[in-house]
């Protein structure tokens, strides 16, 4: 089946659509940059190879998986085009379809400005209300304020803390290990 780029949600100043193909430029930028990539890689940019061969048709063949319902989405300011990062509600490879992570990476021209918070909350809407689901968790390191920030303005449940992935060992603060956070259909309603 195809997908087109149609829009996949919308928020005030926001728009979040699939990526395609031709894509490949903005997720290499977006990677390029070390401060985006200090609790990722610990700094180091993803090698273009790897963004055009793994990364790209792993994101569009999630569509297929998924319907075009779940998975990875560029977003744009909705004044002026610029591409800003990418959201993700996407469910483990194997897992069960009602439960999905909810992730982001932003351009550093883009943080401090609610985005995270304002397209996050979108998602969790359509997640919730619209796509049936019935948890979504996020994950990121401990030392990682900004994200954990934007986790808790959502009223996400800190769940549990996580050791440090062993490929993850050479991030900054990795002795401190990571933390989830979880928040239940229920919840949402309630909050
Ligand atoms: C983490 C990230 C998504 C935050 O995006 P953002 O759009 O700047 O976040 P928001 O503006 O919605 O901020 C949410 C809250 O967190 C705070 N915050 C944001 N970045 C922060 C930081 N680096 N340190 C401390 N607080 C921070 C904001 O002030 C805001 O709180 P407030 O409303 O009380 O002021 C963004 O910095 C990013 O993409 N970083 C690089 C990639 C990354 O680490 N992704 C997460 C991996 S799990």
């Amino acid at each position: 089946m195809i997908h087109s780029v149609e829009t996949y949600l919308q928020t005030e100043r926001l728009t979040l659509r699939r990526f395609t193909s031709d894509d490949a430029d903005l997720l290499i930028e977006l990677d390029s940059d070390a401060a985006v990539m200090r609790y990722l890689s610990g700094g180091e940019p993803t090698a273009p190879e790897i963004v055009r061969e793994r990364h790209l048709p792993n994101i569009i063949a999630g569509y297929e998986k998924w319907g075009g319902d779940l998975g990875l989405f560029a977003a744009h300011e909705r004044d002026g085009g610029a591409f800003i990062g990418w959201f993700c509600l996407r469910p483990e490879p194997q897992g069960p379809l009602d439960e999905a992570e909810l992730g982001y990476r932003l351009r550093q021209a883009a943080w401090g400005k609610g985005y995270a918070t304002e397209a996050s909350r979108a998602l969790l809407g359509k997640a919730f209300d619209g796509l049936g689901l019935r948890m979504v968790w996020a994950e990121t390191m401990t030392m990682n304020q900004g994200s954990r920030n934007v986790m808790e303005k959502l009223r996400m449940t800190l769940t549990d803390t996580l050791p440090t992935p062993p490929d993850m060992k050479m991030v900054e603060g990795a002795e401190h290990g990571g933390v989830r956070y979880e928040i239940t259909k229920e919840q949402w309603e309630r909050r």
